[in-house]
């Protein structure tokens, strides 16, 4: 919201950069909100029903960002935003550049140096939920950078609802976040897909499979929050299970999937991680301990 000269009151100018489907969901949510809102993208033609609701395309970043007091870029990864960055060389006073695009703490870090060396007022920030979830109250997003840019963006970006966290004046951390949140989503993925390549190859219709693999999902949530406490605690009672039990279990998994031709890969290397805690003696504790013998050198 913005205070004109004559007392008025208008909502800030809003670019989108980027109409993968997260960043049509972005600029829908603000013209939802009521925000002005101009899009810009790579490959014209992607805008859909934006235009008809408001949005105003233009041709250049150069355009896009003079249009927008608040700019959030959304694009495929950070090179595509540096190099799209590139082409807008001026025009940013008086406006704050927010980088919602999923990337690695090192390269929000590097980013806002290079937003800074350029005089632009960087925000880097990570989306956690899906599409469908923006301008919802369950939408999820993690900003961190200066201070003084997220205050200035804060009013702008509750457009996207939800809950919008700022972590800090670490650029890197909602990257941090995002990556340490992935890694559980990508080995949850491949955990699930090759459970149901397992059960397949022995016979076990998916349906049926599946009514018992929700129920271990259901576990994780009280296992992530005991985990929490261990780690800080720095105490790995082994009372509920052991990693030596786990070496056993996974070794079953391991020979079962082999002798289907299943790749266990992922598996072995797993294995290999308890295989170090046990040989570090750390056999009797929990898997929370795992962290730790994970946080070593790498070994041969
Ligand atoms: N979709 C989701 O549910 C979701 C959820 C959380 C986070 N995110 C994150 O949001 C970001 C955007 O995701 P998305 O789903 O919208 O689709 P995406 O496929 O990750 O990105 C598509 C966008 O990137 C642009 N792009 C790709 N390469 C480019 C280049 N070299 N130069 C300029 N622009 C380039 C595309 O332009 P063209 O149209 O010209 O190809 C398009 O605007 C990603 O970082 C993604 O991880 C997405």
């Amino acid at each position: 919201m913005i205070t004109t000269s004559d007392g008025n009151t208008r909502l800030t100018p809003v670019t989108v950069l980027g109409l993968g489907p997260m960043g049509r969901a972005l600029a829908a949510a603000f013209l939802d909100a009521r925000h002005p809102v101009t899009v810009w993208n790579r490959t014209p033609g992607k805008a859909g029903d934006l235009l008809d609701r408001g949005a105003v395309a233009v041709d250049s970043v150069q355009d896009a960002v003079r249009a927008g007091e608040v700019t959030v870029a959304c694009l495929i990864d950070y090179d595509a935003v540096q190099a799209v960055l590139e082409q807008a060389p001026a025009g940013w006073e008086n406006r704050r550049l927010v980088n919602l695009t999923s990337g690695e703490p090192a390269q929000a870090r590097q980013m806002s140096r290079w937003a800074s060396s350029r005089g632009i007022d960087y925000l880097d920030g990570a989306v956690l939920t899906p599409t469908e979830a923006i301008g919802t109250s369950s939408a999820a997003i993690l900003l961190s950078g200066a201070r003084h840019v997220h205050e200035a963006v804060q009013e702008t970006m509750a457009a996207l609802g939800g809950t919008a966290v700022h972590l800090g004046d670490d650029p890197g951390r909602a990257s941090a976040y995002e990556v340490a949140l992935l890694d559980i989503f990508a080995t949850s993925v491949n955990g699930i897909v090759h459970a149901f390549a397992l059960a397949s190859a022995e016979g076990i219709e998916p349906a049926r499979f599946a009514a018992f693999a929700t129920g271990i999902g259901g576990l994780l949530p009280e296992m992530i929050t005991r985990f929490a406490q261990q780690i800080r605690a720095d105490h790995y009672p082994g009372e509920r299970s052991t990693i030596a039990s786990a070496a056993s279990g996974i070794t079953h998994v391991i020979n079962t999937a082999t002798s289907h031709g299943i790749d266990a890969g992922m598996l072995t290397a797993a294995k290999r991680t308890i295989d170090h805690a046990v040989a570090d003696g750390h056999g009797p504790e929990g898997l929370a301990r795992l962290t730790t013998v994970l946080r070593k050198a790498s070994r041969p």
